[in-house]
């Protein structure tokens, strides 16, 4: 079979796990790199062996060699790339979120159909092998109707700074950041049920805490701690059709006495939470069990689910199917998101 040139455009911190599983799969050829910043772009292309290097993304896209990209920039440029890419007749994989409005959101989608090329959203939590095992358990009855989920991501300290927490680049703070995960692998673990309304909260208390001394985070490729234009913590309630709820938390600062990361569904036959650790709660014989599943991962394995995200975009390409993660779940995803904003912005329940 034919393989598959790829490029990847933005070279900086995510783009490795994209780049690192390029380079295993058997039948994906790392063709091309990209950035703005020509020196990181080069010292990809030399880590990861690809042979082009670019600094505008439209001279990437002009390269008729490339049949796929990988789009790995700020997510204000999410959409206006992706549109390019498919018009070009290259199939995409773009990371989280997928932009940054509705609007923008629908214009790729728009894209996607006219170009009839594949688009895949960067979910990537849902491609790892746990959130697949119980997908399947889902999907087998096991936990019956699924009606409530809770999902927090509590950065104490943990503004990226840079882009991340610049407005007009990144769309928004915790919520757009990482929230966009958890919300994204309760409403795919819950069946995707359609969302009906919104009431939420955000925060802008206590700044991006760059003073704090002594303890080390994630940061942007181009830290910069001068502008902070975003929420530091958000929380939500999103209410589906089907009488489903899902109660959410994020934040990149607050004054939490640790980091916690929590993925929780409950439902009419039995229960499960995937973060931190896998665990399915039942009754049998009028006694309440937790069960263990005995896999290889324990909690959520970054480089597995990474690389079968990768193999699922190859193999989607070569099949001609549907991806896990279509652009209609972003545009779904971005109706949420924004929609949490909008009811924090009036106070108010916002009916989406
Ligand atoms: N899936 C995940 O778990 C995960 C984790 C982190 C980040 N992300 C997403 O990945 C994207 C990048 O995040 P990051 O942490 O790598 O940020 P980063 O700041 O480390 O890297 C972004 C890179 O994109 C480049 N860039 C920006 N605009 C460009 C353009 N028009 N053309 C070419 N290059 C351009 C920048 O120069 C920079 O090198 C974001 O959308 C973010 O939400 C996903």
């Amino acid at each position: 079979m034919k393989s598959i040139n790829v490029g990847v455009i933005g070279t900086g911190s995510i783009s490795a796990m994209h780049l690192q599983s390029y380079q295993k799969h058997a039948n994906a050829n790392l063709l091309a790199v990209c950035d703005l910043n020509e020196e990181r772009a080069r010292l990809a292309a030399e880590k990861y062996g690809a042979t082009k290097v670019f600094t505008d993304y439209r001279e990437l896209l002009a390269d008729p060699e490339i049949d796929a990209v990988s789009i790995c920039t700020w997510n204000n440029t999410h959409a206006e790339i992706s549109i390019a890419a498919l018009n070009a007749g290259k199939h995409v994989l773009v990371e989280k979120p997928l932009c940054r409005t509705v609007e923008e959101a629908l214009r790729v989608q728009e894209a996607v159909k006219s170009s009839g090329k594949l688009l895949q959203v960067g979910f990537v939590r849902r491609y790892d092998p746990n959130a697949q095992m119980l997908r399947d358990f889902a999907d087998k009855g096991e936990f019956g109707e699924i009606y409530f989920a809770k999902a927090s991501s509590i950065r104490r300290l943990g503004n990226p700074g840079g882009w991340f927490s610049d407005i007009e680049r990144s769309g928004g703070g915790p919520l757009i950041d990482i929230g966009v995960h958890v919300i994204d692998l309760c409403w795919y673990m819950m069946g995707r049920p359609k969302p009906v309304a919104v009431s939420a909260n955000t925060y802008r208390k206590l700044g991006n805490r760059s003073n704090v001394r002594n303890l080390s985070f994630y940061k942007a490729a181009d830290y910069d701690a001068e502008k902070n234009t975003v929420e530091d913590m958000a929380n939500a309630m999103i209410r589906f059709e089907n009488g489903a709820s899902l109660l959410v938390d994020v934040s990149f600062t607050l004054h939490a006495k640790d980091n916690q990361q929590s993925v929780k569904l409950y439902g009419d036959k039995g229960g499960f939470e995937i973060d931190p650790e896998v665990v399915i709660v039942t009754e049998k014989h009028d006694t309440i069990i937790n069960i263990q599943p005995q896999t290889d991962h324990k909690g959520f394995d970054f480089n597995s689910a990474f690389q079968s995200e990768v193999n699922h975009f190859i193999a989607s390409i070569e099949n001609g199917t549907q991806p896990l993660s279509p652009v209609e779940d972003g545009v779904e995803i971005m109706k949420i998101l924004c929609g949490i904003y909008e009811s924090a912005e009036k106070g108010a329940e916002v009916l989406l």
